[in-house]
């Protein structure tokens, strides 16, 4: 882009950010448009496994923040992850996600090695695997890449480096450049690349968000989840709400956002965040209607899905595997779309770019 073109954007961005809802409903019907046209009318599932809630970090918005010592700490077996798959590939979501808190001994990446070895031996493919296990060093990422993963999930949360100092201790294990350059050697080892931000998180302003839609297109990145900030009562960002949001708020800018987005971006994928289902009972369909086509319904075995509390509220703790896959289909139906079930759903961004 160039340097008008960016600056025209930001302009257009801004509009869709600030609008009014009668305004927005316009946007909102652009990017759904653009949405069937670009990336089809069928919405993808990732199994979500969430293997453990252990975490060297200490981000000041997260329920499993080191620091916070009022959750249980647990890690699945790799053979409760791989059972986890098999429910994903029986559901026929041929996709699954494997996420959990930060870590990088060598016994976890050793695990992580394991696991995905064991896959591409049960499955040759038939199933997709991305990861979300935070930042790793360019020898991990290539060994991983390597053992069949091929996609990664690294939110920048903020693209402005004194916000995301405001949300993070300013310490060696929490550095923006180091978070930046990760997601740069991940796109030279070969992944297709997500990323994503917090949405009306404390101090953040329309401007900061502007910019960090900016972010991801001169990135150019494949995959995107963002959601709504959900304040944790065990967390130092609990309460600091300056902006004096409320969680609709939030949940209307986060609309905006995945609309915005699909404008400016308009082949890749783009999550529903689950956040946004905390908010809204109907959440991740509206921001289906809104430009999203990725959904991710959780797989974790049931015991274990409570203790994954990023944010108070979360949605589905209960609700067995085959429970979500029903519900979810009765869901997208009301919203005319289908299911991309037994396919990978790679975005056309990532085969253009190539
Ligand atoms: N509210 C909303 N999203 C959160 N995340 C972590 N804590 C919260 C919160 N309190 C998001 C982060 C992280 C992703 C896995 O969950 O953006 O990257
Ligand atoms: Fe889990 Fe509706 S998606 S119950």
């Amino acid at each position: 882009m160039t340097e008008d073109q960016i600056k025209e954007w930001r302009c257009r961005l801004m509009n869709i950010l600030s609008s009014d809802n009668k305004t927005y409903k316009v946007f909102a019907d652009q990017a759904l448009d653009l949405t069937l046209q670009n990336v089809g009318e069928k919405v993808f599932f990732r199994g979500l496994i969430e293997m453990s809630n252990r975490c060297v970090k200490d981000c000041y918005y997260c329920g499993i923040r080191r620091s916070n010592s009022d959750t249980h700490r647990y890690e699945l077996s790799e053979q409760e992850v791989l059972s986890a798959v098999q429910v994903a590939f029986d559901q026929h979501y041929a996709s699954v996600v494997i996420q959990a808190g930060e870590r990088s001994n060598p016994s976890f990446i050793k695990k992580i090695s394991s696991i995905l070895s064991e896959v591409k031996r049960r499955y040759e493919g038939k199933i997709g695997i991305t990861l979300s296990l935070g930042e790793q060093s360019r020898e991990t990422l290539e060994e991983w890449f390597a053992l069949g993963a091929r996609r990664y999930l690294l939110r920048i949360e903020s693209s402005n480096k004194d916000l995301y100092y405001k949300w993070h201790p300013n310490d060696n294990l929490h550095t923006f450049d180091r978070r930046l350059e990760t997601l740069k050697i991940l796109r030279e080892v070969g992944y297709q690349v997500g990323t994503g931000v917090l949405i009306g998180a404390p101090f953040q302003t329309l401007e900061d968000l502007v910019n960090d839609l900016i972010f991801f297109k001169k990135m150019d990145v494949d995959m995107i989840g963002m959601g709504p900030f959900i304040s944790h009562p065990n967390t130092p960002l609990f309460d600091k709400n300056e902006t004096s949001q409320t969680l609709q708020d939030r949940f209307q800018l986060s609309l905006r956002m995945i609309s915005a987005l699909r404008c400016l971006m308009p082949n890749i994928n783009i999550a529903a965040a689950t956040s946004l289902q905390a908010i809204d009972p109907m959440g991740r369909e509206k921001a289906v209607k809104a430009g999203a086509n990725i959904i991710m319904p959780n797989v974790t075995p049931q015991s274990s899905r409570a203790d994954y509390q990023l944010y108070p509220n979360k949605p589905c703790i209960d609700e067995e595997a085959w429970e979500c896959k029903g519900c979810l289909e009765a869901r997208l139906s009301m919203v005319d779309r289908k299911i991309g079930y037994d396919e990978w759903g790679d975005a056309p961004h990532f085969f253009e770019r190539l």
